[in-house]
Formats: structure tokens, sequence, C-alpha cells
């Protein structure tokens, strides 16, 4: 059984839905999720899935602590699902390729420090984009610059709200991340 580590610092919609993706075959369990907000709703949901969830500070995630949780744990991939943190070049080092995100546009387009969540959807709606989407991609010291595993788009129209553009991109969310994870951990047998 493969072992997935999930890095999430919000609500974890996206968390969830892997969990249980993962939940229902035998090839992948999610072994542990962590975040860097002590109030972040993923905790409650990973109470809920029976999911062991832990909280850490920045200290932690610097100093190494955090590293050698994840050295002991030894997992075949971790996820990152909206996960706000630049991740230290130590990590990158101790699993390379093996960190991967999810970012919701086609990067390279709208990405970066400070693209995140909905700043993401607005200035896609903004610039009057005839489509927008998802890039799962490979974490490397940059935000949002790794090389890019999948892609997906979608279409929309003058009248899309942001709302409306973070579902469509949610929606792909869900569909393609559990898909894309379980690929790689099949391709890596
Ligand atoms: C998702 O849109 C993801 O692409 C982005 O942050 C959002 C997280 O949503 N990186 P959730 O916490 O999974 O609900």
């Amino acid at each position: 059984m493969k072992k997935l580590i999930i890095f999430a610092s919000g609500s974890g919609s996206n968390a969830e839905n892997i969990i249980t993706y993962f939940n229902s075959g035998n090839l992948a369990k999610v072994s542990l999720v962590l975040t860097n907000k002590a109030d972040a709703k993923v905790l409650q949901r990973c109470e809920r899935l029976n999911i062991p969830a832990f909280y850490f500070n920045k200290s932690a995630f610097q100093s190494g602590t955090l590293l050698g949780m994840l050295n002991n744990e030894n997992p075949d991939l971790i996820l990152l699902a909206g996960f706000l943190w630049k991740i230290p070049s130590g990590f990158i080092e101790a699993f390379p390729y093996k960190i991967i995100n999810i970012h919701p546009a086609l990067l390279p387009k709208y990405g970066g420090k400070g693209m995140y969540g909905n700043r993401v959807h607005e200035a896609v709606r903004a610039n009057s984009e005839k489509e927008t989407g998802i890039t799962i991609h490979y974490v490397n010291e940059h935000y949002d610059e790794g090389g890019i595993i999948h892609q997906e788009k979608v279409t929309l129209t003058s009248e899309d709200s942001v709302e409306n553009i973070a579902s469509k991109v949610h929606e792909l969310e869900y569909e393609h991340y559990p898909k894309v994870i379980e690929k790689l951990l099949m391709d890596d047998d």
C-alpha cells in the first residue's frame, strides 16, 4: 500500500476528496495530513474521516523537525492541496519528484507569490479570459514553477462571476487531482 501525505492550509476540500478517493481502493492511503493553520477546517475534516492530522508552526517547518517526521513516515508522494507556504529546499532535495502541487489556473499564467484562492480567479476575470483551469505540477524552490504534470481547461463566459469560476475550477480539481496522483503512483511501480 502506497503512502500519501497531504499539506493543506485551509478548508481542505481537495484533501477530503483525495482521502475519500483512495479509501475506496487498495493502491494507496493518506497516512497523515499536516497544516500550518491551527484552526484550519481541514483538521475537522480529518477528525471526521479518522485520518491523523497535525498542526505545525514555522519553526518546526524551517528547523528540520518536520522534515525528520516526513523522513520517518517515508511517503510515496507529498501532496500540496491549498498549502500556502513555500517548501524549503531541504524538503525538495529529500523528496525529489515526490512533492506535487495543484494550482487553480493554467500556469505559467496567474501563478507566483500571493496568487492563491480567489485572488487567482479575480485576476482571470479582470483579464476577461476565455478559459481557465488547473495545473498539477512538481514543486521546486519557486512558487508555481516546477515541471507541469497535467493541465485541464474549462471555458469561461463574460457572465461568470469569481464564485462561478472558483466552482468550475474546483470541479476540475476534484475530478482530476486524485486520478493524476493515482497514475503517478502506478507509473512508479
Ligand atoms: C484549491 O483551489 C487549490 O487549487 C488551491 O487552493 C485551493 C484549496 O481549496 N491551491 P481546498 O482547501 O482544497 O478546499
